[in-house]
């Protein structure tokens, strides 16, 4: 039987390859990286994946996405927004990475945050890597990096269960980090931890993943909600636990801890919490 990470992998493989479906539509007409990711995720918002169906263009009306209300979370509170007010992951994660050679990014998709780091002024010269278990995310990212040659990207076979590190073993100012994927892995295994301790570069660490209900346990309406969710979904529970316990073994130590920074409260597994992070030796 496949076990509970093989399963999500599949699902993903499924996933990336549907969307490459209309990936392939839009590269048609569009041959501006930064245009076919926008139009790319205006289609893609609305469609369902998960059974690896052809995807089909979602126009949502102009004045219903005005009107419309987001039930968000901003730094753990409640707060109304309106849909065109997002949290922008890619813009603080290229905050993180000016002066760095190398952006690596582990369970990257399609490359969707390394694209958009660049695009949102991310270092010019730095290698860029995508991370990611399946071939139909890493095929699709190779397609779109034709996009854009000046962008130094490579996407590379990567799993928690079984870390290789060697493609950044030149490099001596790392950014790695993860945006909803190690929520995939349960249980989380150490050993990452230990990998990431005998890189040799200094590696700076941001884990973008919806763990706000382990790094404050208490039964709030919202952490009992994120956890209902991470329970139904099979999610992880234990990825807080073994970087704290990383940190008490002195491979990793741990700069800022930010629960449920941002999300939907009409979709509880968005609700994201940002953990800074550097290696160890
Ligand atoms: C929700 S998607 C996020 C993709 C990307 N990080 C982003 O923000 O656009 C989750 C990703 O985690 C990857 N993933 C699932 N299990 C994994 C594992 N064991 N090791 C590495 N990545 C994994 C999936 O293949 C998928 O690409």
């Amino acid at each position: 039987m496949e076990d509970a990470d093989d399963a999500w992998i599949s699902f993903y493989e499924k996933s990336w390859a549907s969307r490459a479906l209309l990936f392939d539509k839009i590269l048609n007409e569009e041959k501006n990286l930064h245009r076919a990711l926008r139009l790319f995720e205006a289609a893609a918002s609305g469609n369902k994946a998960d059974e690896g169906n052809e995807l089909s263009s979602v126009t949502d009306d102009a004045i219903d996405s005005l009107m419309k209300r987001v039930h968000s979370i901003s730094f753990g509170k409640e707060i109304v927004l309106s849909k065109y007010h997002n949290f922008s992951m890619s813009l603080m994660l290229a905050d993180f990475s000016k002066n760095r050679d190398c952006i690596i990014e582990l369970g990257s998709g399609y490359g969707k945050q390394l694209f958009d780091i660049y695009l949102n002024g991310g270092p010019s010269e730095a290698r860029y890597i995508a991370a990611e278990p399946t071939t139909s995310g890493r095929d699709m990212c190779n397609r779109l990096s034709k996009l854009e040659p000046a962008m130094n990207i490579a996407s590379v076979p990567f799993d928690f269960n079984n870390p290789d590190f060697s493609h950044i073993s030149e490099f001596s100012n790392i950014l790695m980090f993860t945006s909803w994927s190690a929520m995939f892995v349960q249980p989380f295994p150490f050993s990452f931890f230990e990998s990431i301790s005998s890189i040799e570069g200094a590696v700076t660490c941001v884990f973008c993943e919806p763990i706000g209900f382990q790094i404050q346990p208490e039964n709030t309406d919202l952490q009992s909600l994120v956890r209902r969710v991470v329970s139904e979904q099979k999610f992880n529970t234990d990825f807080f636990s073994k970087l704290i316990a990383a940190q008490k073994s002195c491979l990793i130590d741990v700069d800022l801890i930010i629960s449920d920074i941002c999300g939907s409260l009409d979709d509880a597994g968005t609700i994201g919490s940002v953990i800074v992070a550097r290696n160890m030796h």
